[in-house]
């Protein structure tokens, strides 16, 4: 049986993000839908959450639970970053490198330490990643080393969890999307794609299951 308590979607303004939240809801679960951009369109069962930095999140989930009277959430989606093909790393333009290590990792440490607090012992803490996390792409040096490094940064979060109060543990996984996700043009000629209904099926198996493996490739 599906939850009452929303599954909280973050980097929903997001290809995969926007298109999971949906998804989500479709199969019955109310979504809380995070953006820092406006979500002109969410889709039905899809609620909408403004905010404008990780530290403010927490208290802009409050506020849209309390007014439509819904129970705080007991599940997060973290669907932030992307992916981009430029320069060789060598030749990457250091504030470009410095931005993505912002978008693409440590956004992903502060959207988790501000709303790790929210969640109960057992509920599930998903971070979507992708194929560069795992393959070196030429031109997507950057993507390359932020997506490795969020697979570590999981990890350590899942170990710590388990290590401070193993009862009051949220439990960290990792879902990786091994290929392009169909449709998403910003993927040249991409050789396997993975629909967004593989996508949420895979998603919802780790949500859903409290025995779910750590690392789930879809
Ligand atoms: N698209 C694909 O084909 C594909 C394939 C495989 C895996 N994936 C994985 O899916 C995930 C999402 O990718 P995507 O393609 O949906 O990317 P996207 O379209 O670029 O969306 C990423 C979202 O991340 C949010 N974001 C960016 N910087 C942020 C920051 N500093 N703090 C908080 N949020 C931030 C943005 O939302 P706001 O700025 O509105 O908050 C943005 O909408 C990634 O892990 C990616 O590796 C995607």
């Amino acid at each position: 049986m599906t939850s009452p308590r929303p599954v909280l979607v973050v980097g929903a303004s997001g290809y995969v993000g926007s298109r999971v939240a949906r998804g989500l809801a479709a199969g019955g679960h109310t979504v809380l839908a995070a953006a820092r951009r406006p979500l002109p369109d969410a889709g039905d069962g899809v609620v909408p959450v403004g905010y404008e930095r990780a530290d403010t999140l927490p208290d802009a989930v409050r506020a849209v639970c309390a007014r439509d009277g819904l129970p705080l959430p007991g599940a997060v989606v973290a669907s932030i970053g992307g992916w981009h093909k430029g320069a060789a790393l060598l030749d990457e333009d250091p504030d470009r490198w410095t931005a993505t290590l912002a978008s693409h990792l440590t956004a992903h440490l502060d959207v988790a330490r501000a709303l790790a607090p929210l969640l109960g012992p057992g509920d599930p803490y998903v971070v979507l990643n992708g194929a560069a996390s795992r393959e070196a792409m030429a031109g997507s040096g950057a993507i390359c080393v932020t997506g490795a490094g969020l697979a570590m940064l999981v990890q350590v979060l899942r170990l710590e969890a388990g290590q401070a109060e193993p009862s009051r543990a949220v439990r960290f996984h990792e879902l990786v999307i091994d290929h392009a996700v169909a449709g998403d043009d910003r993927n040249a000629d991409p050789a396997q794609t993975r629909t967004t209904a593989q996508v949420v099926t895979a998603l919802r198996g780790v949500l859903d299951d409290a025995a779910a493996p750590a690392v789930t490739h879809v």
